[in-house]
């Protein structure tokens, strides 16, 4: 972890950065599934943070040191004590020696940031990058690979006139937070809308919302449709066709973009109707020997009989007096408060998030991998004055392209949305919490312990 300087765009002047290594994103790690893997971290951050931190928060008050960091590998089924557990954090000066089995599935998992009430300005700042998990299986599928396989990590940032990151405030010195924060620069592998030259032949991008609260609605300048191959956890059954798609902060998709017959071209990646970044299509210089398979991988599906319990989760929003946000919370249990989700060892439970709020949050579990079950319109009035549910709407079944392994689920506002998960691989304490990181810095996280499974 540790400073540098580096420019959005030729034409600004070096930005001030956090990062691993030595840019942001940080270096893409590649490993094979089974494949264990240690890291060092070593926190060599200056002894001053830049960006506001808001000493109100659980977390970072006042007599906590100000600069800190604490890694975690977002998708990676690892140990507890590998985890990154936001509480365990270090100062300049010191590491930690993380072990990652990585005995799952492939996938574009990421690292970031975990640092308990500094956690969205370490990532603004740059703390970021890509963990790619491989296998035999996924390269027996001959997907574009090589210099055709790229990463894509996006986000938004907001820069001053010199060039520097600038994290907004709210009107309250005394509590800066605020409940979004959104930038007007499309930032795309560190760079602003940046172009790429490409060969008029199949890609595979590995895209990656790496924003604190921005979701991307993303599709192509040409009108042109693509293929979805992979969410979060892995690859989809069979490739997806969409003109769009959708991520929320954390969640990564896998897509497959066929530029053959558009040479010439000048091709933008868009998130609705601003610019994210640009192709330029040349022509290939060798024949496109991968391919784009009916099939995938399969992904059995979850039933809905193999949970041994269902745990209502409400999402919830407190305002001030003045109407303005003052917290997000997770079953209205603020971080410090007792464990309350408790599942044991290998067995599966069903969460049920009943979104109250007027917002979507992506609700993300440490250490496992899950299924979408269903979304649906649920009365938010009667369920807050008594606690009932009353369903105003039909059964959602996930999108096609949302209906593999994931890590982070949208939780709609004013729906209540069911994922299954089986508490795999070890026993310990993680946590979940919501990815919009202005909410997950302020108490919209809670921890939660899988427990050793019952003797028989
Ligand atoms: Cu992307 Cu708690 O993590
Ligand atoms: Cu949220």
């Amino acid at each position: 972890m540790r400073e540098v300087v580096s420019r959005f765009h030729r034409d600004l002047p070096p930005a001030r950065l956090w990062c691993y290594g030595g840019s942001s994103p940080g270096p893409t790690i590649e490993t094979r599934s089974g494949q264990g893997l240690f890291i060092d971290w070593p926190n060599e951050l200056p002894a001053r943070h830049f960006l506001p931190i808001d000493h109100s928060l659980h977390g970072a008050e006042a007599s906590v040191p100000e600069v800190r960091g604490i890694v975690h590998v977002h998708g990676a089924k690892a140990p507890p004590e590998s985890d990154g557990y936001p509480e365990d954090w270090y100062l300049p000066g010191k590491s930690r020696t993380y072990y990652y089995p990585n005995r799952q599935e492939p996938a574009a998992l990421w690292y970031h940031d975990h640092t308990m009430g500094i956690n969205r300005l370490n990532i603004y700042a740059g703390m970021f990058g890509l963990f790619l998990v491989r296998d035999k299986v996924e390269d027996a599928l001959n997907l574009p690979s090589g210099r055709f396989e790229i990463p894509l990590a996006i986000c938004d940032r907001s820069l001053r006139q010199d060039g520097q990151l600038d994290y907004p405030v709210s009107g309250d010195p005394a509590h800066p937070w605020v409940p979004e924060a959104f930038g007007e620069v499309m930032v795309v592998n560190g760079k602003a809308f940046p172009f790429l030259d490409v060969e008029a032949r199949k890609y595979r991008f590995r895209v990656l919302n790496a924003a604190n609260g921005r979701f991307f609605r993303l599709s192509l300048s040409n009108g042109r449709s693509f293929h979805q191959i992979g969410t979060d956890q892995g690859l989809l059954p069979a490739p997806v066709e969409l003109e769009r798609t959708m991520l929320a902060p954390a969640e990564r998709a896998d897509l497959v973009v066929d530029f053959s017959g558009h040479v010439g071209e000048k091709i933008v990646l868009k998130n609705d109707s601003f610019d994210m970044m640009q192709f330029r299509v040349g022509p290939a210089q060798s024949p496109d020997t991968s391919v784009l398979p009916a099939m995938l991988r399969p992904v059995p599906k979850m039933l809905e009989s193999s949970a041994t319990k269902t745990r209502p989760l409400a999402l919830i929003e407190r305002m001030t007096l003045k109407g303005e946000s003052m917290t997000m919370l997770l079953n209205n249990t603020p971080w410090h408060a007792p464990v309350t989700e408790n599942p044991a060892l290998d067995s599966t439970e069903i969460w049920s998030f009943i979104n109250t709020t007027d917002d979507s949050h992506p609700i993300h579990l440490h250490l496992v991998r899950f299924q979408i079950l269903d979304r649906r319109n649920f009365e938010t009035f009667a369920y807050q004055t008594t606690g009932r549910i009353q369903y105003t709407g039909p059964v959602v079944p996930p999108a096609p392209e949302e209906s593999g392994w994931k890590d982070t689920v949208r939780a709609h506002p004013k729906m209540i949305t069911r994922i299954i998960v089986r508490f795999e691989g070890y026993v310990g304490r993680y946590v979940w919490h919501c990815h919009v990181l202005e909410h997950e810095d302020n108490e919209m996280m809670r921890p939660y312990d899988v427990i050793p499974a019952p003797a028989c």
